[in-house]
């Protein structure tokens, strides 16, 4: 199992050459590809769905991909992601009515599962899913945007998120979404943090090899 995940997040790619873009950030050494998916409703945003996803697999990604999934309600969309070809679906448990039938119905539907929390969302959601739960995402920005800077306090959240799962004895993510880049990845992996979701400042540079190349460099020290 690898240590760390880097996941570019495809809200700061080129909607307009996605396939390339997408491409060239796997072909500079990106792990996953983070798919965000926004409905003007329970987010003030609009992004993509599952027939860009299909899309992305038709064009030859083989990579996995991770749909963070800012939508309410969630449950309908989870059959036509996983159609699509989503890796990993996670979504918002206060978005959902019934947080363990939409884990579930993610497991069903052949996805790994993950929960999001919001900055002021607490992790006692997990406490009765736990078994059901392969990744956990720690929003560092309130969701909705990309380039928006990392609020601090994430990091202590992190650390108890860390300690939920290791006294969990479960082989769990614990992944990080909003504002991290080459200068704060270090102190966010210290916190317990194995999977980085990173849009502007990998996709906003002209070099994305670069940037990644910098990102498993500060993750080594
Ligand atoms: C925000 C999204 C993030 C966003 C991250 O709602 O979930 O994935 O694209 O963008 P940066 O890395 O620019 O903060
Ligand atoms: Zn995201």
């Amino acid at each position: 199992l690898q240590k760390y995940l880097i996941a570019p997040s495809i809200l700061s790619a080129d909607f307009a050459r996605l396939g390339e873009d997408v491409d060239r950030v796997l072909a500079s050494g990106a792990d996953v590809v983070h798919f965000d998916v926004m409905d003007n409703h329970y987010v003030p945003n609009l992004t993509f769905g599952p027939m860009i996803c299909k899309a992305l697999r038709d064009y030859g990604v083989t990579a996995p991909i991770d749909v963070h999934l800012m939508v309410k309600p969630v449950d309908r969309l989870i059959p036509d992601f996983a159609e699509a070809g989503a890796s990993i679906i996670s979504f918002h448990p206060e978005a959902s009515e019934h947080i363990d039938r939409t884990l579930q119905l993610i497991k069903d539907s052949g996805c790994q599962a993950g929960l999001v929390f919001n900055p002021a969302t607490s992790l006692s959601y997990l406490e009765h899913v736990l078994d059901k739960v392969d990744v956990v995402l720690l929003m560092s920005v309130n969701p909705g945007f990309g380039g928006q800077s990392f609020i601090p306090h994430t990091l202590e959240k992190l650390r108890q998120a860390r300690k939920i799962i290791d006294d969990s004895g479960r082989n769990i993510r614990l992944e990080v979404d909003g504002g991290v880049g080459v200068n704060n990845i270090a102190e966010i992996a210290e916190a317990g943090a194995d999977m980085f979701v990173a849009g502007s400042a990998i996709f906003n540079q002209p070099d994305y090899k670069a940037v990644i190349d910098a990102m498993r460099s500060e993750l080594a020290k």
